[in-house]
């Protein structure tokens, strides 16, 4: 029913759709040379091996010692979100097969799709490493543990499609939110290219897998991202997460918050919970005692994401007055069950 998540982002390119035969061995070879916008080994390669040229599966240091690229930092973060995203979908091109998704009534193309998601992905990663200069080190993959891997099938099959609708709408978020931290005006336009680009995967789910509605609400996804705060020490703050069995978790419905650790909430002071929504942002007062807070009515329940924040002044005007956060929540479509708790 929800996740808290940390970082989730990827990027996008828009490719000319060719219909090329899958790579045989000899071609992938040549993989090393391949571009995104160029090569079709990042739009429909139907291979269950990596698009990826072996070069391009780990980090590589910096190797010129001037000044960092003023986007740098930017896409040193969204490479590692999206390391996640493509290993997501590399894992699930390896590790199902088309009949997975036939048995359980999805249509014959399902796996197609999934398998040319994660040749987009790929690009990503290829765009987001060209993004970093030479003077910065290029993240690489780390080992991530999926819940769907750790169900036997069919399980794993529909939990894997209900996270994959989650890591979509997540990226569409983060990358909106994060355009207001790019300094050039290039990293924007491509942020937003980029996000697009997850949009469209999403809607397919929407629309092939869950059979509802594709269209959102005007505004569509955004996560209320911005610079830290010079000075500002926010970045290890308490999480927190909700108890499932209490709640729809939809608009109207009442959150019962559960942290890990407590932050120390001081007993003279009042503390909000901060909801946010695209652009609304609504505060609601919150008991430190009760750890509780409804989510405001009056948002809408189409699919997308809420996140919310703790802070100690209505609004959470500035980074440092959130003590703790953000908790993000997917608004699912209603025939989407996450196997997950
Ligand atoms: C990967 O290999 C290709 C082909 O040899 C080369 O052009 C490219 O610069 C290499 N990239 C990295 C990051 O090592
Ligand atoms: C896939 O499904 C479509 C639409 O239901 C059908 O027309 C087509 O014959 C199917 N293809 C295969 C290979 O089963
Ligand atoms: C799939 O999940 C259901 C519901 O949690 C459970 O009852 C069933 O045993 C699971 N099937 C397998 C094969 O693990
Ligand atoms: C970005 O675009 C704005 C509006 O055109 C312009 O004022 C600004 O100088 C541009 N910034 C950079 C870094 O090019």
């Amino acid at each position: 029913m929800h996740l808290s998540i940390a970082v989730v982002a990827s990027l996008a390119v828009i490719t000319p759709t060719f219909a090329l035969p899958a790579f045989s061995g000899s071609q992938l070879k040549s993989a090393a040379d391949a571009v995104p916008g160029e090569s079709s080994l990042f739009v429909n390669y139907q291979g269950k091996k990596t698009p990826l040229a072996s070069n391009y599966t780990k980090v590589s240091p910096a190797t010129g010692s001037g000044p960092a690229g003023a986007d740098d930092l930017l896409f040193q973060n969204l490479l590692s979100a999206e390391w996640v995203i493509y290993s997501f979908y590399q894992r699930a091109v390896e590790y199902f097969s088309a009949s997975d998704f036939t048995k359980l009534g999805f249509p014959n193309n399902t796996y197609e799709r999934i398998v040319e998601i994660r040749d987009n992905e790929a690009g990503h990663v290829r765009i987001f490493q060209d993004q970093i200069s030479k003077n910065s080190i290029t993240p690489g993959p780390c080992t991530y543990t999926y819940g769907f891997n750790q169900l036997a099938k069919p399980n794993s099959t529909k939990e894997f499609l209900a996270l994959q609708v989650l890591l979509e709408v997540s990226s569409m978020a983060f990358l909106t939110g994060l355009a207001n931290q790019a300094d050039l005006n290039i990293s924007k336009s491509a942020l937003m290219a980029i996000g697009q680009v997850e949009s469209r995967h999403n809607t397919w789910s929407l629309i092939d897998v869950y059979n509802v509605s594709p269209f959102l609400r005007p505004l569509g996804y955004r996560l209320p991202l911005r610079k830290p705060d010079p000075g500002s020490d926010q970045h290890n703050l308490p999480r927190f997460t909700f108890n499932p069995k209490t709640t729809t978790a939809r608009p109207g419905s009442t959150l019962e918050f559960v942290f890990q650790a407590k932050p120390t909430f001081a007993a003279d002071k009042d503390y909000w919970a901060v909801f946010y929504h695209d652009l609304n942002q609504v505060s609601v007062p919150y008991d430190p005692k009760k750890n509780v807070a409804t989510i405001p009515k009056e948002f809408d329940s189409k699919v997308g994401v809420i996140m919310v924040n703790i802070a100690d002044e209505k609004d959470a005007p500035t980074e440092d007055s959130v003590v703790a956060g953000p908790l993000i929540i997917l608004e699912q479509p209603g025939s989407l069950t996450l196997l997950l708790d």
